[in-house]
């Protein structure tokens, strides 16, 4: 195994940011933004010990440097989906495959979410959701993008709102690649064309 040294680490970055076209949001932006979400959070919800819930993956950035802002007692839990489209591919239906751990009934519910397009899956999941009766439930997204949004999503918390461009980094994945980088990026049109 090669040994990390500076110069391999510096060679890994360049490969690995060699397909962002352009920087949208830095780290610093970011993590300014998410301490000033964190703190709105703990100011809300002081004495009701809320439940974040996240979906995998994409929100595990967002959700882990969220939470270490917030200054109040907190629980934690996740869901997982799949996006599948059994007979009609161009018809993509949404699949639970890792449900909460916890109850919701009689908590205080925030779903958080690292980016909201066109709001489909999250509508879906918050049906589920409220059908479990929490006492409240309110959603909480680092990046919007409003431009095709196709279902109603009540949103209050948003960090950024984003124009209609694919980006990737800080949790936002291209087929799995990219999601470790610390900022948020467009990806150059030439990677997007490979696929
Ligand atoms: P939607 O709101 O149902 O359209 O789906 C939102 C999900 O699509 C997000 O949680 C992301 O996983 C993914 N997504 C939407 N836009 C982007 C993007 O620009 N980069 C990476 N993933 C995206
Ligand atoms: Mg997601």
């Amino acid at each position: 195994m090669e040994i990390m040294t500076p110069s391999v680490l510096q060679r890994a970055q360049t490969e690995l940011t060699g397909g962002i076209g352009r920087i949208l949001l830095s780290e610093a932006e970011i993590h300014q933004r998410v301490r000033e979400m964190g703190s709105q959070i703990s100011n809300d919800y002081a004495g009701l010990n809320p439940l974040l819930v996240g979906v995998l993956k994409g929100v595990m950035f967002f959700i882990s440097d969220l939470l270490r802002t917030i200054t109040i007692p907190v629980t934690l839990d996740f869901m997982a989906i799949s996006h599948y489209a059994p007979q009609h591919p161009q018809k993509k239906s949404v699949r639970l495959i890792k449900d909460l751990d916890e109850t919701v009934e009689g908590r205080h519910l925030i779903f958080v979410e690292d980016m909201i397009d066109t709001g489909l899956t999250l509508s879906y999941l918050l049906r589920i959701l409220k059908a479990r009766n929490p006492i409240s439930l309110e959603v909480c997204t680092l990046f919007n993008k409003p431009d095709h949004r196709l279902a109603d999503i009540p949103l209050k918390y948003k960090g950024f709102d984003l124009p209609d461009r694919f980006v990737v980094g800080y949790g936002l994945d291209y087929r799995e690649a990219y999601r470790h980088l610390p900022f948020v990026g467009e990806l150059k049109p030439e990677v997007l064309q490979l696929t």
